[in-house]
């Protein structure tokens, strides 16, 4: 709307941004809303993205995805196949890193084959759950999948407790359908819990599940494959795992220990010198 007198034009219809750029957006471009209200000189308003946005969304999605904190900035390239110490974990480790790169560089071939990836060694701190969630961080940064971790005992301690949670959302339905559909799914350490029943029945459903959505789901294990047989007796898990994903071995060395090793030589050092 044009007046003839464009000196008592309201400041709001002014050309230029509306939306005050303030520090709660990263760019300072916004006024941390992620959009901005813009006025063109024909008068027509619009309300633009701000591409602080992109990266709020990000963060959400990782927020989401319930990654341990620990975990939560890794990527492939923090898993580090040289710490290891023996020269078979090494070369072992480095397979792992190459076939955890190509799962992502495919990622688009994998979902369409519904193939996940199923990481195994007996030994505990050997890097499986620190490789499956680095996995997960960048298909969340490449491909903006939606994703969740869980550990298997916290997943089925959930749904147990579900029945005597009064919160809707948090029900046994609601929570066996977020791990039936989440688009990628870390199932973390299983075979440790100790199989019921109830528990294969469980597992089974939301594997079941998976497979005929095709959704990738990405387990982490202490047992080989063959072994899950004699977990879950009843059998049907093994032989879903076995269509539903991709086996890589991992070291059987506690990188775990290696680290807390090196720590502890450290703080030795700096004990010891502060005697002198
Ligand atoms: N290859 C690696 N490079 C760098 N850090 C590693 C590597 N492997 C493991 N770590 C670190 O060592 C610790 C233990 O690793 P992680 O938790 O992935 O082991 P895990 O195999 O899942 O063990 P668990 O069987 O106890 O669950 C973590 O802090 C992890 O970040
Ligand atoms: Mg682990
Ligand atoms: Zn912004």
């Amino acid at each position: 709307m044009n007046t003839s007198n464009d000196s008592v034009q309201p400041l709001y219809k002014m050309p230029g941004r509306l939306t005050k750029a303030t520090d709660d957006c990263m760019y300072r471009e916004c006024d941390g809303s992620g959009m901005i209200h813009v006025i063109r000189e024909d008068d027509s308003e619009v309300m633009m993205m701000c591409r602080c946005r992109e990266y709020k969304e990000l963060l959400h999605k990782i927020k989401t995805a319930r990654i341990p904190d620990e975990y939560l900035d890794k990527r492939i390239n923090d898993f580090d196949a040289k710490i290891y110490q023996v020269k078979k974990s090494v070369e072992v480790a480095q397979y792992a890193k190459r076939i955890a790169t190509r799962y992502v560089e495919q990622y688009l071939e994998m979902e369409d084959m519904g193939k996940g990836l199923y990481f195994y060694s007996n030994t505990k701190g050997a890097g499986k759950t620190l490789l499956s969630i680095a996995i997960v961080n960048e298909l969340i940064i490449e491909y903006k999948i939606k994703s969740t971790y869980i550990s298997v005992v916290n997943m089925l301690n959930e749904m147990k407790h579900s029945f005597s949670n009064n919160d809707p959302k948090r029900n046994f339905y609601n929570l066996m359908e977020s791990f039936k559909q989440a688009p990628v799914l870390v199932m973390d350490d299983l075979g440790v819990e100790k199989t019921t029943d109830w528990s294969e029945e469980v597992l089974t459903q939301i594997l079941d599940e998976r497979m005929s959505y095709k959704r990738p789901t990405i387990i982490t294990s202490n047992m080989p494959i063959r072994l899950l047989q004699k977990k879950y007796p009843a059998g049907r898990i093994k032989s879903r795992i076995e269509k539903m994903t991709f086996p890589v071995v991992m070291p059987e060395e506690s990188v775990r220990e290696i680290i807390s090793k090196k720590e502890n030589e450290k703080i030795a050092m700096m004990f010891l010198n502060e005697v002198d």
